[in-house]
């Protein structure tokens, strides 16, 4: 495996690679099991697997979070070798902003939802990013995580409207045993916080029975609010019930589309963000 910190070398490396397809696997690093599902997705199916790992600044609106986010790219190099990752690119902020952008990226509805409106700016430092390294690496197949659910809503935007000539495949979120989606910032978490953080996907699982059971989206919407007094580590930034196609607010489950409840939760000084689809 091959570690670059150089635009330039990556570039060159990947130049003897042009017949051959590319898969591509944008990280922050810190990486867990969710990660490795879409390196090993990428492996399976291409020629030769990229992965970046750049904590990128332009899309923390909180300079806290960004101070804190946790770095450990000798690890993160171990887990993706033995994965069968064949190119890491790993720059420091010099070298993929040696000026800073100076365009904006502006993502409409998206903007104005959930990480769009509690992260101001976080989806135009997320879009120029992955532009970039778009330009870098010049994949055939990119992989994503359904985690991440409105990222994945950006960067099909994003592929779209710059007409990038990719395939951009979703996988699953993988979850620990208790239900506690994978992240990097779990890592952050306290022992009693980690103990209690299962309880967002139980308030996902808690939604969409009562969806199906036939309740409105407002009245599963108190019966969370409820569900959470009695969990008052929890500060919940949003709770949302929407079409899973366009997350737009949706007042009943319909049986004929699929629907997403998306959340945001503050534990213990952590921001979680999980998402349920069904
Ligand atoms: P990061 O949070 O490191 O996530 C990298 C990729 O891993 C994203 O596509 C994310 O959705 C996916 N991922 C994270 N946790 C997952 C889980 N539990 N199961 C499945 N996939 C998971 O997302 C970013 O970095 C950045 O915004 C980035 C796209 C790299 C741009 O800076």
């Amino acid at each position: 495996m091959k570690v670059f910190d150089t635009i330039n070398e990556t570039e060159n490396h990947l130049k003897s690679f042009q017949n051959k397809s590319i898969g591509f696997v944008p990280t922050m690093g810190a990486l867990h099991e969710g990660h490795i599902a879409l390196i090993k997705k990428s492996v399976a199916k291409n020629d030769l697997t990229v992965c970046s790992i750049f904590v990128n600044p332009t899309q923390f609106n909180n300079p806290e979070d960004l101070k804190k986010y946790p770095r450990t790219l000798d690890e993160d190099c171990k887990m993706l070798e033995e994965a069968g990752c064949d190119v890491v690119f790993a720059p420091t902020a010099e070298e993929m902003y040696p000026n800073l952008p100076q365009i904006k990226l502006n993502f409409g509805y998206l903007e104005e939802i959930m990480e769009g409106k509690f992260r101001p700016g976080h989806f135009n430092g997320v879009g120029i990013v992955v532009a970039k390294l778009f330009n870098i690496v010049k994949p055939n197949k990119t992989y994503f995580g359904q985690k991440d659910i409105q990222q994945v809503a950006v960067i099909n935007r994003l592929v779209k409207d710059l007409s990038f000539d990719l395939e951009m495949i979703v996988c699953d979120t993988i979850r620990e045993n208790d239900g506690l989606a994978m992240s990097s910032r779990n890592r952050r978490l306290s022992k009693g916080a980690r103990d209690l953080a299962p309880k967002i996907y139980e308030s996902l699982k808690l939604g969409e029975k009562l969806l199906l059971a036939g309740e409105s989206t407002e009245s599963v919407k108190s019966k969370v609010s409820e569900f959470y007094l009695n969990y008052p580590e929890f500060e919940l930034e949003y709770y949302e019930i929407t079409d899973f196609e366009s997350l737009e607010s949706i007042s009943e489950h319909n049986p004929k589309r699929r629907t997403a409840i998306i959340i945001a939760a503050h534990l213990g000084g952590v921001r979680l963000i999980d998402n349920h689809v069904f």
